[in-house]
């Protein structure tokens, strides 16, 4: 009997994890993904003595959306992440919708009661779409959480999808605001203490894009390095309405006077972060060393983020990204590299040859540069033995980057899935620069050094393992690419 025990044991965990040195089919290596159960939106993104926290809407129990927890991860170097027990539970006041968190440095809220300055977490209730804002505090550096006794913070003022909030400390007014998602616009609201809120002002209902509800927004300055120049950036994630339909995050680029936002552009000027079916809901962290602006995306979509053929899990995130702001010849724009600490992922170096089917082990980075005064498409193709073929290029008749995923193996969880993906160019050089990460079910592409961006998602039935840049004049094509290995 012990003996059937034990072997109905061991059948299981193998089971569970395909054979025991394998890794499950889908699960990337080095992208965030929750240890088991549902995730969508990045939460709580905060630096703190060294550790950048990464919360995140998790419902434990199931692999499809339910009731919104914040799982909890951290990080000393944004490549290894440990998992951390869950840090907000729902509770009778709703569920847990996504917010931010701050270091509470000087005890404006009074809720510090050891030495060190307490965390402070603002997030949305909701309970069947009433939503109200939450507080919750940690006085243990972010490892266990305490609501406050006197919640909502932020009282529902009679609109139906009122979330996200978004909190920055403004040191030019020594105050607190916060950026929220109110239906078709953000509201900002300013205060001293994090507990008491007042409104200040809003921006957006005639602005942008407005194809769907704004959620998730993020109010920050970035500076121009070349010119010096300092502009606020507002990222607003819409959902439906991306430029390759369901969900996607536009910006802004303005002013903030330290009550509200002002748009430079015309009203319908409408930018996208990423134009990739696959990057939604995406923040930034605060307090990062260095001034750095570094964001993370939940890499999925609305349309099908609950469909997707991973079994255990569902969904990850995107690779954390440094922003900047450039100068281009149509003004201001704001670009994505992948953070530098990703390097240490890097492990032999190659030469990509073109024609030739190179093998990989289904992760690997990509840096290629395409020559517009040779003859040829510049394009990308990873396959597997099974014909299935996940493309990716520049269609230069349309001046277009394009994912073509139609092929990729599984898409027909959801008819909004398959597909080919488009991305106007922004820049003009005569050098097309395509950077890729792939990590087995996920490429992102940052073309001409993160100007324009796409990100998207696909499922082979056999993971990806050789690839090919089938450029007949190879003297179109320079680049190099690496293995991606991570320890453990
Ligand atoms: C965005 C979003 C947020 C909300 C959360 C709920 O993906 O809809 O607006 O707070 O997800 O899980």
């Amino acid at each position: 009997m012990k003996r059937i025990v034990l072997m109905l044991l061991i059948f299981f965990s193998c089971s569970r994890n395909e054979t025991p040195d394998s890794h499950e089919l889908h699960r990337p290596y080095f992208h965030f993904t929750p240890p088991s159960g549902w995730m969508n939106d990045p939460n709580g993104l905060v630096y703190h003595n060294g550790v950048y926290h990464l919360f995140y809407q998790h419902y434990p129990d199931s692999t499809v959306w339910g009731p919104m927890h914040w799982g909890h991860a951290i990080s000393k170097n944004l490549v290894n992440w440990e998992h951390l027990p869950i840090a907000l539970y729902p509770d009778s006041l709703g569920y847990i919708f996504s917010g931010s968190a701050v270091v509470d440095e000087k005890n404006t809220s009074g809720l510090q009661k050891g030495s060190i300055p307490p965390l402070v977490a603002l997030f949305t209730y909701d309970k069947q779409g009433f939503e109200t804002q939450g507080l919750a505090f940690s006085n243990d550096d972010g490892l266990t959480w305490q609501k406050y006794d006197k919640n909502p913070v932020i009282n529902n003022p009679g609109e139906k999808d009122f979330r996200d909030p978004k909190v920055f400390r403004h040191a030019e007014t020594e105050s607190w605001i916060m950026s929220l998602a109110v239906k078709d616009h953000i509201e900002f609201y300013r205060s001293k203490n994090l507990l008491q809120w007042e409104k200040t002002g809003e921006f957006g209902r005639t602005y942008g894009s407005h194809g769907g509800v704004w959620e998730c927004p993020d109010l920050f300055p970035l500076t121009d390095v070349k010119t010096g120049i300092t502009k606020w950036i507002l990222l607003v994630s819409i959902n439906p309405g991306g430029p390759n339909g369901g969900s996607a995050t536009q910006y802004f680029i303005g002013k903030f006077d330290g009550q509200t936002f002002t748009c430079d552009d015309d009203s319908t000027v409408v930018r996208w972060l990423d134009y990739g079916p696959d990057n939604y809901a995406g923040v930034t962290w605060n307090n990062a060393p260095g001034n750095r602006r570094i964001f993370i995306g939940w890499m999925s979509n609305w349309n099908y983020g609950q469909l997707v053929p991973s079994r255990t899990w569902r969904s990850a995130m995107t690779v954390p990204r440094e922003l900047g702001l450039t100068r281009t010849a149509s003004g201001f724009s704001v670009y994505a590299q992948p953070v530098p600490e990703l390097h240490a992922l890097r492990r032999a170096e190659h030469q990509v040859q073109t024609g030739k089917a190179i093998s990989f082990n289904g992760r690997a980075e990509l840096d290629l540069s395409f020559d517009l005064s040779v003859e040829g498409e510049p394009q990308v193709e990873f396959q597997n033995s099974k014909n299935e073929v996940l493309r990716i290029g520049f269609d230069r008749t349309s001046n277009r980057f394009y994912i073509d995923r139609s092929k990729s193996g599984t898409t027909n969880f959801s008819d909004k899935f398959s597909g080919i993906s488009y991305a106007s160019r922004l820049a003009d050089l005569q050098q097309v620069k395509m950077h890729l990460i792939v990590d087995v079910a996920s490429v992102e592409l940052f073309a001409d050094d993160g100007l324009t961006c796409m990100t998207a998602i696909f499922f082979p039935t056999e993971n990806f393992n050789r690839f090919i840049v089938p450029v007949k004049n190879s003297s179109m094509v320079t680049g190099t690419w690496f293995e991606l290995e991570k320890d453990n």
